[in-house]
Formats: C-alpha cells, structure tokens, sequence
C-alpha cells in the first residue's frame, strides 16, 4: 500500500508513554508537519506551545483534571505536551488549529511517536490560573480559541492495533 495510505489507516491514540523525551529532531519534524496544514483563506492561524518542563506540565495536568474531575494524568504521562491554540481574529481558527493537529497526529505516527488529542483545554483556560499562566514570560499571547495534544515516545503496551472503522461513505 501506498506509505501515505498506511500512515493515515494505522494511526491510533496512544494513551501509554515512556517516560524519556522525544528529540528535537522528531519534536520539529511534528511541529512542521502542522504548519503545512490547510487554513482557510491561508491565515494561518495556528499556534504552537511546546511544554517539556516538568513543572509546567504537572501545572497544565491540574488544571485539566480540575475540569474534568479525575485523578489521573490525562496526558496519560507523556513528556512533550503540544498545546495548539489559534487566532480567533482570523476566518476559521479551530477548523485551523484542528487540522494542524491532525497533520500533526499522522506525521508522529510515521515517525514511530505516539498521540492522542485531549479535550478540555479551552476550559480549562478559563480559569484565573490558567489566565495567569498565559499573561507571563514566553506564555504571553493574546489569542483565545484553542484545542491541545500532546506526542511523545509511545510505550511498550501502547495500542498501534488498525481498527474498523464505523463511518463509510
Ligand atoms: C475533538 C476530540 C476530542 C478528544 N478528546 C480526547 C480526550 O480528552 N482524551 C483522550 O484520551 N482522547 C481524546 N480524543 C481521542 C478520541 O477518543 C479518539 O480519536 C477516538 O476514540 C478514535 O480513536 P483513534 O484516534 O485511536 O482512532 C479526542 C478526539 C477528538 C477528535
């Protein structure tokens, strides 16, 4: 099959991750791929936040989990989070920035990386924390629309199985 083809129907979140980070090389190859992502009107109105700081991590897990209201890591231990935020000031901002992920989503999955969307972002920066967070140092920016996701080294026990899939033409 086609390698492009094999990529796209292989694909699956990974929700178990080693604990080493990925490298820089792999990190930049991801993040290319979700700048090639389609925009409209080609506005580009994606954004990307690396975290691999171990401290800001934990801080961005908190502050899910008190929107969602479990007590596990819903970044399910990944080392690298990529928080994909867009402009609202542009046409299309969240059909931008969900499709940078899903780019994004592919290109780790053919470089052997795993990923897994996770929800809850937008939420969770309404909080005052998270506000705080955003307003200070290299975090400053002024967009508001966001959806995030997170790659990193998929583990041992990590699902790479092709499901069927239910939706058909
Ligand atoms: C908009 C959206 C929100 C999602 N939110 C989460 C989430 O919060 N946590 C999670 O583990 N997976 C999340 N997922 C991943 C889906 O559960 C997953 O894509 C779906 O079950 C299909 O599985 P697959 O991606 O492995 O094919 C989300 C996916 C999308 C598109």
């Amino acid at each position: 099959m086609n390698e492009t083809m094999t990529t796209l129907l292989n694909r699956r979140c990974v929700r178990a991750f080693r604990a080493e980070q990925i490298t820089d090389e792999e990190l930049n190859a991801v993040l290319e791929a979700g700048k090639y992502a389609p925009s409209g009107a080609n506005q580009q109105s994606a954004l990307f936040i690396v975290v691999q700081d171990r401290d800001t991590r934990e801080t961005l897990s908190r502050m899910n989990r008190a929107v969602n209201g479990g007590d596990s890591d819903p970044y399910y231990g990944a080392p690298t989070v990529v928080l994909v935020l867009a402009d609202t000031t542009k046409v299309t901002p969240v059909e931008d920035a969900s499709l940078a992920l899903g780019n994004m989503f592919n290109a780790a999955h053919a470089l052997g990386l795993g990923s897994c969307w996770v929800h809850r972002e937008r939420q969770m920066f309404e909080s005052d924390e998270a506000r705080r967070c955003f307003a200070s140092g290299a975090w400053r920016v002024t967009t508001s629309a966001w959806e995030p996701a997170f790659l990193a080294t998929p583990t041992a026990n990590a699902r790479w199985r092709p499901r069927a899939r239910t939706a058909s033409s």
